[in-house]
């Protein structure tokens, strides 16, 4: 089952962020359903790796966009990304973790930044569309 659903209400007015952002909830669900079985476990790296490519892809392409709008707190915007960036490339470096351990606590900070982070920050960039 899936933890992040999409609606229309986290919509920011462009569609292909908003496509970016869908295809983030869907790797975060992906990674959810998995964790706690062995599943879980023995694809968190690779998920890892995978969202760190695709997290950068997509703040590129959403700072551009900022610039190019001239939203106001654009610096501010992009502190933010690169804390995602490096904390997920600290747990995607803890090799203390055993592989499902890992995966939970990916969960846990994913689920938490990616929604909040949708909701209440990038919502913000919508009235410069
Ligand atoms: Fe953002
Ligand atoms: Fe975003």
């Amino acid at each position: 089952m899936s933890l992040l659903t999409w609606v229309d209400a986290y919509s920011i007015g462009n569609e292909e962020i908003d496509g970016h952002h869908k295809k983030l909830f869907d790797m975060f669900n992906i990674l959810y359903e998995s964790s706690g079985t062995t599943a879980g476990g023995s694809i968190v790296y690779s998920m890892l790796d995978e969202l760190l490519y695709y997290a950068d892809y997509h703040f590129k392409a959403e700072e551009q966009l900022m610039i190019e709008h001239n939203y106001v707190d654009t610096d501010m915007h992009m502190i933010r990304h690169s804390y995602f960036i490096d904390t997920v490339m600290g747990l995607r470096r803890s090799e203390g973790l055993g592989g499902d351990e890992l995966a939970k606590e990916t969960v846990k900070f994913l689920g938490n930044w990616l929604l909040l982070h949708v909701t209440k920050e990038d919502s913000k960039i919508a009235i410069y569309f």
